[in-house]
C-alpha cells in the first residue's frame, strides 16, 4: 500500500519541470518542506505496524535522498547559468533569464556614421590621390601673410574684401584663415618639388548665416608645381574628376575669373546632372553648375614663397565641400552640416 503511493510519488516527481527558480522553490515545497509530502511520508509510516516499518522505511529514505539529489543538481544548473550572465545567482538576472528566450539574436548595437562632409570629403581625396595628389593640412589660424600677403592680396587691394575675416582682437596680423590656399603657401614654402597636393580643412568667413552661406564651411584644395605644368593639365584633372564624382556623362567648361593669386584664372561649370541640362531649379535654367575656382599660379606667388618661376609652374584649384556634399544628396539648406540634428544625419549613416 505505502509502496505504490512512494512509487507514485516518485514518477509525478519526475514530471515536475525544473528549469525556472520558481519552479524550484515550488518543487522545495511541495517535496521537501516541513509540510511536504516526504514528511506525511514519515508520519504515516510512524503509524505502521512494526514488520511493514522494516520494508516501508528504507522506501522512503531512498525515495528522500532521490528528490533532494533531483532538486540540488537542477540549483546547481541554475546557480551556472546565472553566474555566466552577471555574477553570481542575482536574482534579477535569474528571474530575466526565465523569462528570455536565450535563442534568439542579439539586440542590435547602434553604431556611429560618417558625417555627409566627411563622407563626401573622403571621396574627393581618394580619388585625387590615384592621381598622385598627397594630403596636405594646416592650422585654422593663420597668419595675414600666409592667408593673404603671400598670395598677392596686397596691404591695400580691394580683394581683401571678397573675403569678409575674422581678426584676432588683439593682434590683426593673426586670423581665421579664409581660404585653405593658405595650407599651399606653407608646401610651397618647404620647397619640395614637384609638389601635388590636395589640402582639406575648414575656413571662416564673417558672413550673415542663412540657408546658401555660413561663417565656417569647407574646402579641399589642389595644387600641383613642376617644370612645365599647363593649364590643358588643369583642365585634363578636372575633367577626371567630374565624371569620378558626377558621372561619366559630365561636361566641364571653364568662364575666366579672377583670383589675386592665379593668372589666367577661371571658374568651373560642371553641367547639371540632374536634368542633363534641359533646365531645373539647381542649375537655375542654365544647364551648368558652379563648382569651383582655378588657374595658374601667378609666378610671383611662387617667387613670394622661394619657387624659381623661371623653371617651374603650376596650378592650383579650390572647391566648397559643403557645395559639392548638398549637390551631390540634394541638400537646399547649409545650416543642416552644423545643427547636429540626428534625424538629418542618420540618414548618411546606413542605418
Ligand atoms: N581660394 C579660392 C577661394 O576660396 C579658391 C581658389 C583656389 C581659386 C585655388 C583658385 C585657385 O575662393
Amino acid at each position: 500500500m505505502m509502496h505504490t503511493q512512494i512509487d507514485e510519488i516518485r514518477r509525478e516527481a519526475a514530471a515536475f519541470p525544473l528549469n525556472s527558480s520558481a519552479n524550484l522553490e515550488d518543487f522545495r515545497l511541495r517535496y521537501l518542506s516541513k509540510k511536504g509530502v516526504l514528511n506525511g511520508l514519515f508520519d504515516a509510516f510512524r503509524a505502521l505496524p512494526g514488520d511493514e516499518k522494516r520494508t516501508v522505511g528504507p522506501a522512503i529514505n531512498q525515495l528522500k535522498t532521490e528528490l533532494e539529489e533531483k532538486w540540488e543538481a537542477a540549483k546547481k544548473s541554475l546557480d551556472a547559468l546565472a553566474t555566466a550572465g552577471r555574477g553570481p545567482g542575482t536574482t534579477s538576472r535569474q528571474k530575466e533569464i526565465d523569462e528570455e528566450d536565450l535563442s534568439l539574436p542579439a539586440a542590435p548595437i547602434p553604431r556611429g556614421g560618417l558625417h555627409p562632409i566627411s563622407l563626401v570629403r573622403r571621396d574627393v581625396v581618394n580619388f585625387f590621390a590615384t592621381l598622385g595628389f598627397t594630403l596636405s593640412e594646416g592650422m585654422e589660424m593663420v597668419d595675414d601673410w600666409h592667408n593673404f600677403g603671400a598670395l598677392n592680396f596686397a596691404e591695400d587691394h580691394p580683394a581683401r574684401e571678397m573675403q569678409d575675416t575674422f581678426f584676432v582682437q588683439t593682434n590683426p596680423d593673426i586670423l581665421l584663415r579664409t581660404h585653405t590656399s593658405s595650407v599651399q603657401v606653407k608646401e610651397m614654402q618647404l620647397g619640395n618639388l614637384p609638389i601635388r597636393t590636395l589640402s582639406p580643412g575648414r575656413v571662416y568667413r564673417n558672413e550673415t548665416v542663412s540657408a546658401r552661406s555660413h561663417m565656417q564651411f569647407h574646402q579641399i584644395e589642389g595644387l600641383y608645381i613642376d617644370e612645365q605644368v599647363s593649364f590643358g593639365d588643369l583642365r585634363l584633372t578636372l575633367n577626371l574628376f567630374a565624371e569620378h564624382f558626377f558621372g561619366s556623362e559630365a561636361k566641364i567648361r571653364f568662364r575666366p575669373s579672377y583670383f589675386p593669386f592665379t593668372e589666367p584664372s577661371a571658374e568651373m561649370d560642371v553641367s547639371c546632372f540632374l536634368c542633363k541640362q534641359e533646365g531645373c531649379a539647381v542649375c537655375k535654367q542654365t544647364g551648368w553648375v558652379e563648382i569651383l575656382g582655378c588657374g595658374m599660379v601667378d609666378p610671383q606667388v611662387l617667387e613670394h614663397c622661394g619657387i624659381d618661376s623661371q623653371r617651374y609652374s603650376g596650378y592650383a584649384f579650390g572647391m566648397g565641400i559643403e557645395r559639392l556634399t548638398m549637390l551631390r544628396y540634394q541638400i537646399r539648406d547649409i545650416r543642416h552640416f552644423f545643427e547636429n540634428d540626428l534625424q538629418f544625419l542618420r540618414q548618411f549613416s546606413g542605418e
